[in-house]
């Protein structure tokens, strides 16, 4: 009988990963090497360093991820890669390196969306996710609440205008020196504060967009102002943050009534906003569904689960597959 694997690969930014994945949505295994110590010495991530770092571990990590799975070629039946959106150099490493070990292996390579993989990431938990869903995707590049009716089709309510919310973590958190990635670390500070300084919650009374860079700035003029706790103004800002994040879904839930409200991406690892979900949205009816700790984050699981349900529907790709650095949902 035809395997029932694939192996994933995701290098859409700064984390070259690689899972293999059954088809019914169980991780052999999920191998990432992150260029987070690489990139933190420049305080952000440098495009060009990234594509060259990929390029260095790519396939020590495809031959770590099938050794991992106790596997070879053989028990592959396809291969599947993100082909956008992200940084250009980055996404071509992955997709050379999958179309390459399509034409070698002569396997089927399925070309996904790294937005809809993590809109995916929610299907690689304990259950599957039941539809109708309201979507929350909150990672470093993207912040968007999405209208899913069914599994694989989406309508999008709203994005942000301007910062992700990740994005103004990472930004907020190295104008205090704290590091890159900045969200671990402030929401870890933000745990230990209070919410004292009254930051704006911008846009929350009006529909489903977001912005972000004028909180950021509030924060910035309060830390120039001087004399003040760090915890708090780490715990203020979070509380704005997840303030924002929390009524946009609870009107999205209230306008769609769906059976289950799934927040994804980097974002999502914070305790914080987890701690404020299970809290206010079970009670509604609605079953939350949080990615798994582990793929909330960029990861290549959640790639190939994505890419297992466009087997499914018939969409795999040919050999030539291009990238898509600015593709949207
Ligand atoms: O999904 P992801 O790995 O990459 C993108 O596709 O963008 O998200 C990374 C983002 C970064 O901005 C990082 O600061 C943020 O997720 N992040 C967090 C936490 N862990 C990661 N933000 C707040 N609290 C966390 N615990
Ligand atoms: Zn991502």
């Amino acid at each position: 009988s035809a395997p029932e694997r694939l192996l994933a690969i995701e290098t859409s930014c700064d984390e070259t990963a690689a899972a293999v994945v059954r088809r019914d949505g169980t991780v052999e295994s999920s191998i990432i090497h992150s260029q987070i110590d690489m990139h933190a010495e420049w305080g952000g991530v440098v495009p060009e360093l990234a594509s060259r770092e990929h390029a260095l571990w790519i396939v020590g990590v495809i031959d770590h991820a099938l050794s991992t799975a106790g596997v070879t070629a053989a028990d592959l039946s396809a291969l599947a890669v993100t082909v956008g959106p992200g940084l250009p150099g980055s996404l071509a490493v992955g997709v050379s390196a999958a179309t390459s070990l399509g034409l070698g292996w002569n396997l089927p390579v399925v070309a996904v969306n790294h937005l809809e993989g993590h809109l995916f990431s929610a299907e690689l938990g304990e259950k599957p996710v039941e539809y109708p869903a309201v979507i929350l995707l909150v990672s470093g590049g993207h912040c968007m609440l999405v209208h899913a009716p069914e599994r694989g089709e989406y309508r999008l309510l709203g994005q942000t205008r301007d910062d992700s919310v990740g994005e103004a973590y990472d930004k907020i958190a190295r104008e205090l020196g704290l590091g890159y990635p900045g969200g671990p670390v402030l929401d870890r500070l933000a745990a230990k504060g209070d919410d004292r300084y009254a930051f704006p919650r911008p846009l929350a009374a009006q529909g489903y967009d977001f912005s972000f860079s004028g909180l950021k700035t509030a924060v910035r003029r309060r830390v120039e102002a001087g004399a003040f706790d760090l915890e708090d103004l780490a715990a203020s800002f979070a509380a704005a943050c997840c303030d924002v994040l929390l009524i946009k879904l609870l009107r999205a839930i209230e306008e769609c009534g769906p059976k289950s409200a799934v927040v994804v991406g980097g974002v999502a690892a914070s305790p914080i906003l987890r701690n404020r979900l299970q809290a206010e949205i079970p009670p509604l009816g609605v079953e939350l569904m949080l990615a798994p700790l582990k793929y909330a984050t960029d990861n290549a699981a959640m790639i190939g689960a994505a890419a297992w349900w466009h087997l499914e529907r018939g969409d795999a790709a040919g050999p030539a597959l291009g990238i898509h650095p600015r593709l949207a949902l």
